[in-house]
């Protein structure tokens, strides 16, 4: 048979022919890679020294899903369709093909793959590889039998449980489950597989005895499988509200698992061209590419980033010990510097604790944690310590004096290639970097709390910041496993202006009078984790009215503080922090806190304003109108200009519902002219804050979309 495809090497061994498949960048199932297959495999049945097959990926891949740019391109379901038919019928004919095939699972071995590896008639799987059905994370469901050939292996409910959340398993609880045959040393794969393939040929196994469709006993009598769906169509559609793929896997299980599985795989893809032409998949896709995309820009194509080995972090407070778990975790050398022994000490009880959930839920062992503080971790109080380090991290209080302090005091001890990274929220970092001789080396890192988990990273570039800063701050990033978006500086920089223009619509409507647990309803259903109020609550009432004060301060006119914000400060409620807010929290569950509602009701009678109802996607309307047109004066400032990263930030930062995409692509499928119109209603009504940014204007005017495709 033909050795030499592009994508597939052939090499014979003892009469098996194993296919190491080689699709970069992750063995991708694409058009050209599945054509290939299938000539390989119509070789490998013609020709009579083949009498069985291994299939192996390469690297830290064996078949690492489809190639989803081609399913985003999509825009007719009848596109979708007949690929997606021709691709299941592929692998139902390698199933009940004439020779054995064994799948050899080097690593991971997600959608299309594990669908692929459960078509083969047996497994065997490195040992720590990955097998998941990750299809609803994109908006899909698996349709290339992955709905009907998992719970053929695995049994009803661990086949829903990994189906519907779409969370890989390691190969040792694919091997207690069922789904893989055999777990082995990666580096006696393919000899294990290969006496797998002998075994077949031998007698000892049965190519149609192995076949996943004719594995009967997993498949449940009418009134179990009842049960069990009745159970799991309830919990999806509560936990997965405003998602479509769970639940269309769930029919796909449910109305399949017959003894006519080709009628269940026919249905499994119909299924799945229905979410496929969805916006949510379309939204979901987009949001997995541009993941992968952010922090590459034209500005640092081509400049290196500087290696980094040792880090300084100024500060072990609420941020500067999350910062510290994420660069032990790094594997960086890391110095904590603070004002006292007692600060340090607090700071590292503080650093412990951001490993308390990790070792309780026994992903990391206590002695493991203390290895790396003793190796990786030293603590100091003098600066002059810090006279080695790649790159210093500050996080102490938010103080621009005492922040210039240091950094002035640090340029005379590091050396001029560190980095110097504040994590300051709100102070402009132009401004600080001017104590600096160089201030080309200063650039913000604005992690949230908690920065141990939280996946955004705000990158904030001054005026000054140097191009290799900026390279080797976002290398860096992606070293601790953060998301990085890059922005120029600016009052509140992206994110907080942004969550403010999100948010800050609602004083206009509670001063309209629409009640403001209306308001607080329509976010939440609009899919924020939290609406407005409960929001401030959290964050503090004084800390975000001193936030708008400094945009009423720097931005001007259209950022003056609403006259009702001001008398809801006055009253001292400043949220949870002193036990009420909007909200009492002094009882068992949060009531309206009476004085807050006593202010309201005293401006409303004062200006004459009646209780209005509003419909929810009226509220939704005026809250969203209000963020796209802060985000478009935004991109006139020159705060950002990457849509995609715009909405990323806000999704992996504030909880914006990823199935709808974003600020910026809810604002493309609403339409611009529309937005601009709504924007003039509510400038005519409310006044200047909602006056449309030039940007809003013009695109409705030339019908542009912020995304260019
Ligand atoms: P924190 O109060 O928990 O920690 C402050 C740190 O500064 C402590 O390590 C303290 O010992 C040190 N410190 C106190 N006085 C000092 C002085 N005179 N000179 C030098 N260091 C001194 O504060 P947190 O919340 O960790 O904030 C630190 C920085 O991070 C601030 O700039 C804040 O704006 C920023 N930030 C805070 C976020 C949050 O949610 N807490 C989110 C993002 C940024």
């Amino acid at each position: 048979m033909k050795t030499d495809f592009n994508t597939i090497q052939v090499e014979m061994n003892a009469g098996v022919a194993v296919f190491i498949m080689n699709n970069p960048p992750v063995n991708q199932l694409s058009k050209h890679f599945i054509e290939e297959l299938a000539a390989a495999f119509k070789e490998a049945y013609a020709d009579d020294a083949v009498a069985a097959i291994v299939v192996v990926g390469t690297g830290k891949n064996f078949i690492a899903g489809a190639d989803i740019t081609q399913v985003q391109k999509v825009e007719n379901r009848e596109d979708i369709l007949g690929p997606a038919l021709e691709g299941t019928r592929f692998f139902s004919s390698l199933e009940t093909g004439p020779k054995p095939i064994v799948a050899a699972i080097n690593g991971n071995c997600l959608g299309g793959g594990l669908e692929m590896a459960m078509a083969c008639h047996y497994r065997v799987a490195a040992k720590g590889a990955h097998l998941g059905q990750p299809e609803v994370q994109i908006g899909l469901i698996p349709g290339a039998g992955g709905t009907q050939r998992l719970p053929r292996l695995i049994g009803l409910r661990y086949a829903l449980e990994m189906i519907t959340i779409g969370k890989p398993i390691k190969s040792e609880v694919a091997h207690k489950r069922g789904l893989v045959d055999e777990v082995t040393d990666p580096d006696h794969l393919i000899e294990k597989a290969i006496e797998a393939a002998q075994r077949f040929t031998g007698g000892q196994l049965n190519i149609k005895a192995r076949m996943t469709r004719n594995q009967h006993h997993w498949i449940p009598s009418a009134a179990e499988k009842k049960a069990m769906m009745d159970f799991t169509k309830a919990m999806v559609a509560a936990q997965s509200k405003g998602y479509m793929a769970p639940m269309k896997a769930v029919e796909a299980i449910d109305r399949g698992l017959s003894y006519d599985i080709d009628t269940d795989l026919e249905r499994e893809v119909a299924l799945f061209a229905d979410c496929a032409v969805s916006d949510v998949a379309k939204n979901l896709i987009g949001i997995f590419l541009n993941t992968r995309a952010a922090g590459k820009l034209e500005r640092i194509k081509g400049v290196a980033p500087a290696a980094i080995k040792k880090v300084a972090m100024l500060g072990g407070g609420v941020m500067g010990s999350g910062i510290v778990n994420l660069l032990l975790q790094g594997g960086f050398e890391t110095i904590l510097w603070d004002i006292d022994e007692a600060a340090l000490e607090k700071g590292l009880a503080s650093v412990r604790k951001t490993f308390a959930y990790p070792i309780k839920k026994r992903k990391m062992k206590q002695e493991d944690l203390e290895g790396m503080l003793t190796s990786q971790l030293k603590t100091t109080t003098d600066l002059k310590d810090l006279g080695e380090v790649d790159l210093v991290i500050e996080a102490v209080v938010e103080n621009m004096t005492v922040k210039q302090d240091i950094w002035k005091q640090l340029e005379e001890i590091c050396p001029p290639y560190t980095v110097f990274a504040t994590n300051t929220s709100a102070l402009p970092i132009t401004e600080m970097a001017t104590i600096l001789s160089d201030p080309g080396r200063m650039i913000g890192l604005h992690f949230f709390n908690p920065a141990h988990r939280m996946m955004l990273l705000e990158i904030i570039c001054a005026e000054k910041t140097a191009d290799d800063t900026l390279s080797t701050s976002v290398a860096f990033a992606r070293r601790i496993k953060k998301i990085p978006i890059v922005v120029n500086d600016g009052p509140g920089f992206y994110v907080s202006r942004q969550l403010g223009g999100l948010m800050g619509g609602a004083v206009y409507l509670t001063a309209d009078g629409v009640d403001g647990a209306a308001v607080e309803q329509a976010m939440l259903n609009f899919g924020m984790p939290m609406g407005p109020a409960t929001l401030s609550d959290l964050t503090g009432i004084d800390i975000n009215y001193h936030v708008n004060k400094t945009f009423e301060k720097k931005l001007g006119e259209r950022y003056q503080v609403h006259p009702l914000t001001e008398l809801i400060f006055q009253t001292g409620c400043y949220g949870r922090k002193t036990g009420a807010g909007y909200m009492d929290y002094s009882g068992d569950t949060p009531v309206p806190n009476p004085k807050v509602t006593a202010v309201v009701e005293k401006y409303l009678a004062d200006n004459k304003v009646t209780a209005k109802e509003m419909k929810e996607e009226d509220i939704v309307a005026v809250m969203l109108a209000n963020a796209i047109n802060e985000a478009a004066y935004m991109m006139g400032e020159g705060i950002c200009d990457r849509p995609q990263d715009m909405d990323l930030a806000m999704i992996y930062g504030t909880g914006f519902p990823p199935y709808r995409g974003g600020i910026l692509r809810y604002a493309d499928a609403w339409g611009l002219s529309n937005v601009y119109q709504q924007l003039l209603e509510l400038e005519a009504q409310y006044g200047i804050h909602f006056r449309p940014a030039a940007l809003i204007k013009e695109m409705a005017e030339k019908q542009k979309t912020f995304y260019e495709n």
